[in-house]
Parts: structure tokens; C-alpha cells; sequence
């Protein structure tokens, strides 16, 4: 072995990442909390509810059942009857169980596809703000990002328009995910299909993230696997965390044509293999039992997120824009950078932690400058002390 190769540790690919944004705050968070501070905590990106007992009830059962060992690399077959069967009943799409990969996560759906797709030099369009780690897995796979900036005073509306705009000969794929982790835009109908049909007709690949596709509260429910006839360039990123209140259990999957599918199981084959035996069963339960549970969150998450905008009314000069779905709000913090020495939205992020212990994610991580994050899956409760807390803290800043 050479002695330049000895020395070399890492892989070029893992130097094209960064750690997720979200983890020195966390990682702060966590010390306080372990000194014993009482943190309103609106950081993590997860339901506070817990799972729902028939799907813990699945689980158990098939633990018992001894339900305990290998399974297909793609998931059992019921588990992707169950996801296509769901995915028709909900949206009017035709998927055949072979077009559907079970996954650990919808992460690790969104990670393959994009694996299995995207090679060096490919562009990939990705709406601004995004979700942090789209960023980071279309690097790994050596694409090139392409930024398409939304307009906050549209409501970060994401159009057909907009994306026509960044297509260019080296376009691979688009990136979608409504509605949208941090802003909680979403596409209208209209401007999903039409994207959806340009890229039918152009050859591009449409990389749908729909794991908050149930938490959309406009009334008018699409998916990208909707529109039938361009299936062929659609890929459908699903997960059960955020429906079925699962971040835990790792339960994902893709929908999309054969020849994807089977190459996303090639790779899958090669790393994580099947999904959890017991959470394949937990999740046949979820998705063909009564879906009673999804609606009564959703409702409970509109309620939630009008008690934390009416809340932000109440603290002079931050603004917000109205989320039409997912469990984010992304307030500009822009009246407060360069008051009372605050530098930047991280810093912002960061005394909020250390001076009011309000947990929130800085917009750098989503790709703007002005922004908080917050979650409000958490009680009414933790929502009126931690506003009360920012309104404080903002009051001192001047
Ligand atoms: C936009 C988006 N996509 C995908 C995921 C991944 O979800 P999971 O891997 O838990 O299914 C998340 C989780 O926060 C998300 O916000």
C-alpha cells in the first residue's frame, strides 16, 4: 500500500456531506436538559402523540408469533399490498406490489432513490427552503443541487413556473416534498400536475417526498402518483412516521416504475435489507385498519398550529407565514438580527436556547438566512410557555 493511500482516511463522498444542522443545537439542548433546565422544546421534527395501540398491538403479536426473522429484501408481500392498496384507495394511483420497496425510514427511500438515479454531473432542482438533508444526499450521490428560491411573500409557494425556469440539458431529477419540511408549503394540484407532466415529457425523474402528504390541510389531497399516465418518470418517497406518529419504528417506502423499484432492492440488498420483521406487521396494520387516528391528528395539528400563529401575534416584529400542512412554522426573524448582538438566525437559534430555553432550528439549515424553524407537535401547553418565553426574550433584544 502506498503510503499517500495509508494516509488517506476518508472517502471523498463522505467529505461531500455535513453533519445534519439540526445536531449542535440538539446536542446543546440535551446537555441543559440533563442539568435539570425545563425547555420548551420545538425542535425535534416528530408527533407527540403515541403510536396508535392497534399498530403497537400488530407488533407485539408478531414478536409472539415469533414473526422474528428474515423477510424479503423489499418487504413482505402483504406489507406492499398494503402500501399500493392505501396508496390507490387515498390517491387514484394503480401501483402492482412490484413497483414498491419497503424501506427502514422514508429517509432511506429517499437516500436509494437518489442512489440509483443521480450520477456525477446530474443536476438535481430542489426548491429553497428544503428540507436539510436533500441537500446532502444529492451530494453523496455527486449531484449538483440546483436552488429554486420561493418567495416567502407568496407563501413559499413552489410553481410549475419556477421549476420550468432551472430545467437544463444535465436535469435528472426535481425534488418535491408537500407538503414542505420547514415551511409547510404546499403545491397546489394544478402546478404538481403540470410539473409532473413537464417532466413526462421531458424524460426528468420526479422525486415526490409525501411523508407529510396526510398532514395537508387545504382539503384538496394529491399525490404525485396521482397522475397515472406519467408514472414512468415518478418516484413516490411515503413514510409512516408522521401519519401514524412511527419516527421510531423506521417504516418508508417508494412507489415508482419496475426497473427503479428493483434496482433501489439491489442496493437495499447490499445494505439495510429487509425492514424490521415486527414493524412490517405493525405497519400492514396501520395501513389497512381504520384510518381514524390520521384525521384526528390532523385536526388536532391545525388546531396547534393556530394557537402558535395567534401566539407569534403577539410578539412584535416577528412575522410568519400561514403553513397549509406538515406541523412547521418558519417565522422571519429578520427584525431581530442585529439587535442586542445577535449576528445571524443560529445565533439567534442559539440564545434562544442558552438566554430562554426555546429550542428551535436555525433557516440556515433549510437554506435561508431569517428564519426559525419550530415544531408544534408538542401540548397547547409547551406552546403558550415557549411563546411566552420568545416574547420575553425578544423584548430584551430592543
Ligand atoms: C421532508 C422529510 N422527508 C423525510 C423525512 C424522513 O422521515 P422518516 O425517515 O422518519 O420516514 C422527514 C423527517 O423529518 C422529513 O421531514
Amino acid at each position: 500500500m502506498s503510503t499517500a493511500t495509508a494516509n488517506k482516511v476518508f472517502s471523498e463522498r463522505i467529505g461531500r456531506i455535513e453533519v445534519s444542522a439540526t445536531l449542535a443545537i440538539t446536542a446543546a439542548a440535551l446537555k441543559l436538559k440533563s442539568e435539570g433546565v425545563k425547555l420548551s422544546d420545538f425542535g425535534a421534527g416528530e408527533p407527540h402523540f403515541a403510536t396508535p395501540r392497534h399498530i403497537k398491538n400488530a407488533a407485539i403479536e408478531a414478536i409472539e408469533k415469533n414473526f422474528t426473522r428474515y423477510t424479503n429484501v423489499a418487504g413482505v408481500p402483504e406489507v406492499r399490498r398494503a402500501v399500493v392498496d392505501r396508496h390507490a384507495c387515498d390517491f387514484g394511483s394503480n401501483y402492482a406490489p412490484d413497483e414498491c420497496v419497503f424501506t427502514t425510514g422514508g429517509k432511506l427511500a429517499l437516500f436509494n432513490a437518489i442512489q440509483v438515479l443521480v450520477d456525477h454531473g446530474d443536476e438535481v432542482i430542489l426548491p429553497v427552503p428544503y428540507w436539510v438533508s436533500f441537500k446532502d444526499i444529492i451530494q453523496y450521490a455527486g449531484g449538483t443541487p440546483v436552488y429554486v428560491e420561493s418567495r416567502e411573500d407568496e407563501n413559499f409557494r413552489v410553481t410549475a413556473k419556477m421549476i420550468e425556469a432551472a430545467i437544463t440539458p444535465r436535469t435528472k431529477a426535481i425534488v418535491l416534498n408537500t407538503p414542505s419540511n420547514p415551511s409547510g408549503a404546499v403545491v397546489s394540484p394544478e402546478d404538481l400536475e403540470s410539473i409532473v407532466r413537464l417532466a413526462h415529457k421531458l424524460g426528468i425523474y420526479v422525486l415526490l417526498d409525501e411523508c407529510y402528504v396526510y398532514l395537508n390541510f387545504t382539503g384538496k389531497i394529491v399525490s404525485g402518483g396521482s397522475f397515472t399516465d406519467c408514472k414512468e418518470h415518478v418516484v413516490v418517497l411515503g413514510s409512516l412516521s408522521k401519519t401514524y406518529a412511527m419516527t421510531g419504528w423506521r417504516a418508508g417506502f417508494a412507489l415508482g416504475p419496475k426497473p427503479i423499484i428493483a434496482a433501489m432492492s439491489k442496493l437495499q440488498s447490499q445494505s439495510t435489507s429487509n425492514t424490521a420483521s415486527m414493524v412490517q406487521q405493525a405497519s400492514i396494520a396501520a395501513l389497512n385498519q381504520s384510518q381514524e387516528c390520521v384525521a384526528e391528528m390532523r385536526s388536532d395539528y391545525i388546531k396547534l398550529r393556530d394557537q402558535v400563529l395567534a401566539g407569534f401575534k403577539t410578539i412584535p416584529g416577528l412575522t410568519c407565514t400561514v403553513p397549509q400542512g406538515a406541523f412547521y412554522v418558519y417565522p422571519n426573524v429578520s427584525a431581530f438580527i442585529g439587535k442586542g448582538g445577535v449576528t445571524s438566525a443560529s445565533d439567534l437559534a442559539a440564545k434562544l436556547l442558552s438566554e430562554a430555553h426555546v429550542v428551535v432550528v436555525p433557516g440556515e439549515a433549510f437554506g435561508t438566512a431569517e428564519h426559525i424553524r419550530l415544531s408544534y407537535a408538542v401540548s397547547g401547553d409547551v406552546i403558550d410557555e415557549g411563546v411566552k418565553r420568545m416574547r420575553e426574550y425578544f423584548a430584551k433584544l430592543g
